[in-house]
């Protein structure tokens, strides 16, 4: 379903939803969305690696360095002398990512800071990792990696770029504006055309002068424009939101904690392991409970996670971050059957105390607080179920009558973070 298609009442349980949804407004291109059949495979995925690393990785200080502290594009630019990364391993990372359970992956190809990380003869100023000290294409050696893995492979891409002034000032510096335009739809063009199949697309920063929203750059940007560029390049390319079009998915941001009902749409959240979206130099990393936490309050609202982790300058992962993908893959493993390839409900979740997934006949709950969840009784289901099992295969005891549902979980059968019960219906 579309956002503009969503009834009244489905936008008012989403307006409960602490969900935030960053491009609502942007324009309609109908034409350019995905099939439902298209869009399968994303939603079944569930979960993608996310990476930020660029030059930005060097001071260690986010890659918001260049702007928040007002670095002129020449002197930032120097930083590329030092970018010669020796443990850039694509295919470690590959393997990392499959090992955490995850089926797709977006790279940060080129951040506000103008610095591409592959062979771009459309960078304003030959600003790339090929006519700098690394001389290498990073975009090829992902893509390939990961692709051999057999991952889906997704490029970030801002078409905003800090370097230009035109971009702070687009109506007066217009010819300066229009370069900057060029090389975005220039840059679109190479990733879409030289790295095969692009499973993702996924922009970022198409506002202007940091002030409203992307849809409000449309005027500049013309995204359906772009996008139909896109489409003609990779016909079945999954496409966020954020040029200013309304996307095949929604995109909600950041570590915030998701509560209210199940979104009816597709909608993946993004944040990331360490505190910063790239590397910094003190390597804190989320708790790991409270990512899994998230993880498990977005799959039962129907969103996908997009879990982002920041390598070294030197391309390495730090050890903490590759501790939690570790162990974000034992729990998809032990979990993976009620959360691949299902979809949300059919019951809405209680606000961290349970949600449901469903695959079929096979309704799995998730109990994420077995002290809350204990006594309750869930409301009633239309289907009737015959079976309760954990994913273990133990039987558990249920009753099932006019009033709801309850289970009995033994007690050394609870999780602290996610107890699942298979009900299997009729
Ligand atoms: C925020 C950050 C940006 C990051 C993005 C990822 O917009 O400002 O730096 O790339 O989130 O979604």
């Amino acid at each position: 379903m579309s956002i503009k298609q969503l009834k009244d009442a489905e936008l008012a349980s989403m307006l409960k939803s602490s969900i935030q949804l960053k491009s609502l407004d942007g324009v309609e291109a109908p034409w350019l969305n995905l099939s439902d059949e298209d869009m399968q495979w994303w939603k079944d995925a569930k979960l993608g690696l996310f990476f930020h690393w660029g030059l930005y990785s060097i001071p260690g200080r986010g890659e918001w360095a260049m702007f928040n502290e007002s670095i002129p594009a020449d002197e930032y630019a120097k930083l590329a002398d030092q970018f010669n990364p020796q443990q850039w391993n694509p295919e470690r990372m590959a393997g990392l990512a499959k090992e955490a359970g995850m089926q797709y992956s977006v790279m940060v190809t080129r951040h506000h800071d103008g610095f591409a990380l592959w062979d771009s003869p459309g960078s304003y100023g030959g600003f790339d990792s090929i006519r700098t000290a690394a001389k290498r294409d990073f975009v090829k050696e992902y893509t390939d990696a990961f692709r051999e893995a057999g991952l889906k492979v997704g490029l970030y891409y801002s078409p905003m770029d800090w370097r230009f002034p035109g971009y702070f000032n687009p109506k007066e510096l217009t010819e300066n504006a229009s370069l900057m335009k060029k090389q975005g739809y220039d840059q679109i063009e190479e990733l879409t055309t030289r790295y095969g199949k692009i499973d993702i697309l996924w922009y970022d920063g198409g506002w202007l002068a940091h002030t409203g929203t992307d849809a409000d750059a449309a005027w500049f940007w013309e995204p359906i424009r772009l996008n139909e560029m896109v489409r003609r390049n990779q016909p079945k390319c999954v496409i966020n939101p954020r040029s200013g079009w309304l996307g095949d998915f929604q995109c909600d941001e950041g570590p915030h904690d998701v509560t209210g009902n199940i979104l009816p749409i597709a909608w993946e959240k993004c944040f990331s392991i360490p505190y910063h979206w790239s590397y910094d130099k003190q390597e804190r990393v989320m708790p790991l409970d409270q990512i899994i936490k998230i993880m498990i309050d977005c799959f039962v609202r129907g969103g996908n996670v997009l879990l982002n982790i920041a390598p070294h300058p030197d391309g390495g992962i730090p050890e903490n971050q590759v501790e939690h993908l570790k162990h974000i893959g034992a729990f998809m493993k032990k979990n993976g059957e009620a959360i691949y390839g299902t979809s949300a409900g059919p019951l809405q979740p209680v606000d961290h105390v349970y949600g449901m997934t469903c695959r079929g006949s096979h309704y799995y709950l998730h109990v994420q607080d077995m002290l809350a969840f204990e006594n309750m009784i869930l409301p009633p289901l239309e289907q009737k179920i015959i079976r309760c099992e954990l994913l273990d295969g133990s039987l558990i005891p249920f009753v099932q009558n006019e009033n709801g549902i309850s289970v009995q979980i033994p007690k050394e059968k609870w999780e602290p973070l996610d107890t699942v019960v298979k009900m299997v219906a009729e």
